[in-house]
């Protein structure tokens, strides 16, 4: 059972070039590889996991720790959803080819690292056995007892969006039966092996896979983020005037039309630079959360100008930026309300970035 399950692994992760067979069987990782899984992991991933990996510290992200998903997630799964991210989340991608930060390697020992902490044994899933149901009964149970937290259209409220397809496309039957089946533990995610009988969380399976949408992963063409030089939004425009709640929140449409009227301001984009790269608000600078503190105000002139940030979230990444910026003694800073998901939505321009 075990050696079938690492060889299943082993055999996934020379399909994905990810792993070898040889690691995912006999290697621990060492002392200076744990070090540097727990550097990468504060540095890159607790904003909304949490530091202790539990998830629900930010945006509803989810455990990073449960045995649930741990034991039926990795690599693949888990793999493809840091390095590609899951479209219209605040999941972004962090591989190097989505233009963000995190090279192969580094994911693969963030995932190994994760595993290993909880010490969690492989459960073997079949991937490739399609789950029969009647998708038309799946859609009832799946509003009744699902559409709560996952949304009326799968798109996620307080849990994962399950209508995503980049979750769909990469989550076999087998692993979406064995959440539901099991739950999530130490998250809201229940099991509903007593509320349901078999064949109905078949029925939701196959209801969920009906939804799914092909989807893979293509690295976009990675574009040239503005110069220092160009930071400033209109330098000879006028200073904006923006009213804040709580002293630092200002709503969407004052940005707009600080846009509009070109007003000297910059606008920085606190989201992963893979999210930049597929689209943000005319006239963004890249300045990812992950930046340490102290690069916080790279290139950005401290002489009062004003700096408003936002992220996807609507506030986790832009907070921290600010709160950095703040340390370093910049005056005049603000987070965009709303964040940059409801700002899309809302139809305010946006422009992609890389081409796809
Ligand atoms: C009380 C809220 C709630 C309800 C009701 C609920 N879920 Fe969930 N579900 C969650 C949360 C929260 C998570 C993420 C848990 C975690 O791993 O941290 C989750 C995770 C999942 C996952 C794994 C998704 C992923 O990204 O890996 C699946 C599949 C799932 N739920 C399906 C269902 C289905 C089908 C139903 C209805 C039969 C359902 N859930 C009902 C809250 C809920
Ligand atoms: C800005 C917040 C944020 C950051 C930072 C973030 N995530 Fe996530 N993550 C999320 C959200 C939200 C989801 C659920 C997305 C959805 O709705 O499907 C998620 C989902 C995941 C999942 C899928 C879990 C499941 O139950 O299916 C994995 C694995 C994951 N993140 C790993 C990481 C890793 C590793 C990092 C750091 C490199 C990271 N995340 C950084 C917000 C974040």
């Amino acid at each position: 059972m075990r050696l079938t399950a690492y060889l299943r692994a082993g055999l996934l992760v020379a399909a994905t070039g990810v792993l070898s067979a040889v690691q995912a069987a006999e290697d621990r990782l060492d002392a200076t590889q744990i070090a540097e899984a727990e550097v990468l992991y504060q540095q890159y991933c607790a904003l909304c996991h949490g530091d202790d990996r539990a998830g629900y510290q930010a945006d509803h992200a989810p455990s990073l720790k449960s045995q649930s998903l741990l034991s039926t997630g990795y690599p693949r799964f888990m793999y493809t959803t840091v390095a590609y991210g899951r479209a219209n989340t605040a999941m972004e991608g962090y591989s190097t080819e989505m233009g963000g930060p995190l090279d192969r390697a580094q994911i693969r020992l963030l995932l190994r690292w994760l595993v290993e902490t909880e010490e969690v044994e492989r459960v073997a899933l079949d991937h490739d056995a399609v789950i029969a149901g009647d998708a038309q009964q799946g859609k009832m149970l799946y509003a009744q007892h699902c559409a709560s937290c996952h949304g009326a259209d799968g798109q996620g409220i307080t849990a994962p969006s399950l209508g995503d397809p980049a979750l769909l496309a990469n989550a076999p039957d087998a692993f979406l039966k064995y959440a539901i089946v099991n739950g999530r533990d130490g998250t809201p995610m229940a099991s509903f092996s007593d509320q349901l009988k078999d064949g109905e969380i078949n029925s939701v399976v196959a209801f969920l896979r009906s939804q799914a949408a092909g989807w893979k992963p293509e690295p976009p063409t990675l574009v040239e983020p503005p110069a220092p030089e160009d930071y400033v939004l209109n330098p000879e425009g006028e200073t904006p005037r923006f009213t804040l709640r709580d002293g630092r929140y200002v709503p969407a449409a004052e940005v707009v039309r600080a846009l509009e009227e070109k007003r000297r301001f910059i606008l920085l984009d606190t989201r992963p630079a893979s999210a930049w790269q597929r689209s943000h608000i005319p006239g963004a600078v890249p300045m990812p959360y992950y930046r340490e503190g102290d690069r916080a105000g790279e290139n950005l002139p401290n002489d009062g100008t004003w700096i408003v940030a936002y992220c996807a979230c609507p506030h986790a990444a832009s907070d921290f930026v600010i709160n950095n910026l703040q340390k370093l003694g910049y005056r005049n800073t603000a987070v965009i309300d709303e964040g940059i998901l409801v700002w899309t939505a809302m139809g305010l321009p946006v422009t992609a970035g890389a081409m796809r």
